[in-house]
């Protein structure tokens, strides 16, 4: 990728349509829902990538529901991980004694995943799962992570669209792409 910035999105691919990404989260409320019977839930969502699947997901899911954000940078405007992330905006409110979602758009490497666990866990929530819209295991350098609720696994491609950026462009995107090569 030559510039830095993207003035059309023509040389985009769709991988994952807005159907399917409507449908598998019909799937995945139902799966959460099941989870948590007669819970209260805060589900958490991770700026900015995962706003899109945060606000579609929490429109089907039906019992008690508390929301907060966290925002944190992982990448930088670099495609690779550095393996430090930084919080640029924390949570609101306590999460001490409460089960908690934690909703990201994808993970890659687990660095991001790994360091959010550890830092929501130091408040003592009584429990914490993750769930993600997109999965590249492949990809996976820190072990031993496993989201409880992945919307589809996918390759290691770069993807953009609904919600993820490349350089901050085409999150508006409806469905998932990838750049043609
Ligand atoms: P990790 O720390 O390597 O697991 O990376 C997680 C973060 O990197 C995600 O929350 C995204 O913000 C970003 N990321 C990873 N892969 C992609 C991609 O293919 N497209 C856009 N953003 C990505
Ligand atoms: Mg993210």
């Amino acid at each position: 990728m030559q510039s830095t910035k993207l003035t059309s999105n023509e040389n985009i691919t769709i991988m994952i349509t807005k159907e399917d990404i409507e449908s598998r989260i019909t799937q995945l409320a139902s799966e959460i829902e099941k989870d948590f019977t007669g819970e209260t839930l805060t589900i958490v969502c991770t700026l900015r990538g995962a706003v899109l699947f945060f606000s579609d997901l929490a429109k089907k899911l039906t019992m008690p529901l508390k929301m907060d954000f966290i925002e944190v940078a992982s990448y930088g405007d670099s495609e690779v991980s550095n393996g430090i992330i930084k919080i640029h905006k924390d949570l609101t409110n306590s999460i001490s004694g409460e089960d908690v979602l934690l909703v990201e758009d994808i993970i890659d490497t687990g660095t991001t995943i790994a360091q959010l666990q550890s830092h929501l866990n130091r408040q003592n929530p009584r429990s914490l799962k993750v769930c993600t819209l997109l999965d590249k295991p492949s990809r996976r350098i820190v072990k031993g992570i496993q989201p409880d609720y992945v919307g589809f696994e996918i390759e290691d491609y770069f993807v953009l669209g609904y919600g993820l950026d490349y350089k901050q462009h085409c999150r508006n995107l409806p469905f998932i792409g990838k750049m043609k090569l």
